[in-house]
């Protein structure tokens, strides 16, 4: 069963500044409003909360667009992860004292100054394990196998029919088994990317300074005591780290450099955790082979004029790049997630 977990250090054990008031429930009062930030669909949440509480949507990608009544009077806010809650937007909200993060991270809300504001932060951490590190792996395997760029070849109607032209096509195309895969951070993301990585043949190392001793030895990995160790040895490198204030551009020029000639990078984790100009620079130059990125320092992709126009108009040599659109998650689990805590409450 899954269920909402509360952010460490967000639960409003102290709060410094103003106390909010008691939620008033009961027939006399008028229900409290709960709103969906960023998006439109409540078809979950309504049965729900319907004898508790008023549900509004606000479809919003910041807190500008969101309607004044919602800032006043809204107790509980449910966001994806497509709208950002600094301290200035969480100042805005009058009566709030929850916020769930409909999802495992929780980076686009400042927990800190939601704590000192009384406002508890929950996410779901078990949401979309399983889909997010069997998208990790479709990616991994494409960077290897090369599976869209022949499917690229064949709907542009390239002929390969004899043994050379097919390995034409498939060039660069490599073999998997012997080869090590990277992953830095070994969460629950991490961890399945790494028991699925090795039915495949890959050794599988990993960088996590925070885990425990000892972990390594319950899953059969090599643990890698510095981030250097983890980019010398890896063929490829997969990013399954949360983002957080002292990892910002963990994957930037310098970590690059550190990476082996040649080597993959796949990143499931979140998009502020690479710089990408360095990414675009090292693919252009051939230090970096191939890159899948399920994820963007801006999102959506190529909606904005930040990202590095080699990769927003895939200026970089063809069949380097796979890009998507932060949509490892999406098969409905998050929205699944809510029915297992429906049938919890009932
Ligand atoms: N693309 C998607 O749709 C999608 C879906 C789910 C999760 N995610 C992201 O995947 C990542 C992993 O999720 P999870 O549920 O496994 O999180 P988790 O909290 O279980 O694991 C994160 C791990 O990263 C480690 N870590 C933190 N900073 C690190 C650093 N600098 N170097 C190495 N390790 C570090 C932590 O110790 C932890 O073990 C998160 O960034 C999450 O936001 C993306």
């Amino acid at each position: 069963m899954v269920c909402l977990t509360f952010v460490p250090n967000s639960f409003p054990i102290a709060p410094q500044s103003g106390i909010r008031p008691p939620i008033m429930n009961g027939p006399m009062h008028p229900r409290p409003l709960v709103a969906l930030l960023d998006g439109r669909d409540c078809t979950v949440e309504m049965p729900i909360l319907k004898d508790v509480a008023t549900v509004a949507f606000c479809d919003a990608q910041s807190t500008q667009e969101i309607h004044e009544k919602v800032l006043n009077e809204a107790v509980g806010a449910l966001l994806y992860h497509t709208i950002t809650l600094s301290r200035d937007d969480l100042d805005k909200f009058k009566g709030l004292r929850i916020i769930v993060r409909i999802g495992s991270g929780f980076d686009n809300v400042d927990i800190k100054a939601a704590a000192e504001l009384g406002i508890a932060v929950c996410n779901v951490p078990s949401s979309s394990v399983e889909e997010t590190a069997d998208t990790a792996l479709c990616l991994i395997l494409n960077l290897y196998r090369r599976v869209t760029w022949m499917h690229q070849a064949l709907r542009e109607g390239t002929r390969a029919s004899s043994v050379e032209q097919i390995r034409e096509v498939a060039g660069g195309a490599a073999r998997i088994r012997g080869e090590t895969l990277g992953i830095i951070g070994l969460g629950r993301v991490g961890q399945a990317v790494a028991l699925r990585a090795k039915a495949f043949g890959f050794g599988v190392i990993f960088y996590d300074p925070y885990l425990p001793d000892g972990v390594e030895r319950s899953l059969g990995l090599q643990r890698m005591a510095t981030l250097q160790d983890l980019l010398i040895h890896s063929d490829c490198v997969s990013l399954h780290c949360s983002l957080n204030e002292h990892n910002h551009h963990l994957i930037n020029d310098f970590t690059i450099k550190q990476m082996r000639q040649g080597a993959f990078l796949v990143n499931t984790a979140r998009g502020g955790l690479v710089d990408e100009k360095a990414l675009a620079q090292a693919l252009k130059e051939g230090r970096i082979r191939g890159a899948a990125l399920d994820v963007h320092e801006t999102e959506p992709f190529r909606a904005h004029p930040g990202q590095p126009e080699e990769l927003r108009e895939q200026r970089i040599p063809y069949g380097c790049i796979t890009v998507a659109w932060h949509r490892c998650s999406h098969c409905c689990a998050p929205r699944a997630e809510w029915r297992c805590l429906q049938v919890r409450l009932q």
